[in-house]
C-alpha cells in the first residue's frame, strides 16, 4: 500500500528528477572496464600515500551507494594510527596489506540507525515522500533483529564494492579482507554495541599483480531462469 502511494508521488516528480542522470554509452563502458580491472591485490607500496583530497573523493563516492530507506548506516573507520594498524595486522593473520596499503578502512554499520533521527535521511526529499518513508522505517525494522543485521551487512557489501570500483577508477588497487579476528578488531576500534563489523578494505598503489583469476563459474552455474 505504501509503495502504491510512493509511486503516485513519483509520477508527479518524474519530469524534474528522472531522465537527466542516464550515463552516456562511453561512461557505461568505463564502469564495465573498472569492474573487470578491480582485483584483490596483496602487495602494496608502503611508501605511497593517498592525498587527503583523494581519500575524500573515494569516501564521497562510497557515500553514493544505495541503502534501504536511504538509511546510510555504514560507518567507515579510517585507520591512520600506525600502531593501531600493526595491532589490526596482528589480528588479521599478519596480512601485509593491512599496514602497507595507504588507506585502511574497517567497514562497520550502525544496526540501530533506523531509529536515530531518521528525518535526516530524507531531509532534501519532497515532504510527501519524506513523511511516507520516515514513518515507515520504524514499523519495518522494529523487533526484527535479524533483518536489521542483514540490512547492515547488505549495505556494507554494496559500499565496499563502490569503494573498490572508485579506487580502480582513480588508478589504485584494493583488497577486501575478512581474514581477521572480528572480536579483537571490534575491541581495537572500540566498536559500539549496536554496530556490526564487516570486512576491511585497503586501497593503495599495488606493487605486484593479483594472481590470475582463480576460477570464475560459468553463467549457467549461477543464473537461474525463473525458478530453481
Ligand atoms: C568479503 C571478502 C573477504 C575477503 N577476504 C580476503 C582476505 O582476508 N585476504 C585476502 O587476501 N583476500 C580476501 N578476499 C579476496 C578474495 O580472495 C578475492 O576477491 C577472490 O579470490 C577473487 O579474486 P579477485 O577479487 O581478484 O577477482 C576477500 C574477498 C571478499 C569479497
Amino acid at each position: 500500500m505504501r509503495w502504491r502511494a510512493l509511486l503516485r508521488v513519483d509520477d508527479h516528480l518524474k519530469e524534474t528528477t528522472h531522465g537527466a542522470a542516464r550515463p552516456a554509452p562511453t561512461e557505461a563502458m568505463e564502469a564495465i572496464e573498472a569492474i573487470y580491472k578491480r582485483r584483490a591485490v596483496k602487495h602494496f607500496d608502503p611508501e605511497h600515500r593517498l592525498t587527503e583530497e583523494e581519500i575524500k573523493t573515494l569516501l564521497q563516492a562510497t557515500l553514493q551507494s544505495p541503502t534501504s530507506f536511504n538509511i546510510q548506516h555504514w560507518r567507515f573507520v579510517v585507520v591512520t594510527d600506525p600502531e593501531l594498524r600493526q595491532q589490526i595486522r596482528a589480528a588479521g593473520n599478519d596480512q601485509a596489506q593491512i599496514t602497507d596499503a595507504s588507506l585502511l578502512v574497517v567497514m562497520t554499520a550502525d544496526i540501530k540507525a533506523w531509529e536515530k533521527e531518521p528525518n535526516r535521511y530524507w531531509r532534501d526529499a519532497p515532504k510527501q515522500v519524506a513523511d511516507l518513508l520516515v514513518n515507515w522505517m520504524a514499523p519495518f525494522h522494529e523487533g526484527k533483529e535479524q533483518l536489521q543485521r542483514d540490512e547492515a551487512m547488505r549495505s556494507i557489501g554494496i559500499a565496499m564494492q563502490t569503494l573498490m570500483i572508485a579506487a580502480t577508477g582513480m588508478g589504485y588497487e584494493s583488497c577486501p579482507m575478512i581474514g581477521f579476528d572480528h572480536t579483537l578488531v571490534a575491541q581495537l576500534i572500540k566498536l559500539p554495541a549496536d554496530h556490526v563489523i564487516g570486512p576491511l578494505v585497503v586501497v593503495g598503489r599495488g606493487t605486484k599483480e593479483a594472481w590470475p583469476k582463480p576460477g570464475q563459474l560459468d553463467l549457467e552455474q549461477v543464473v537461474i531462469q525463473n525458478h530453481f
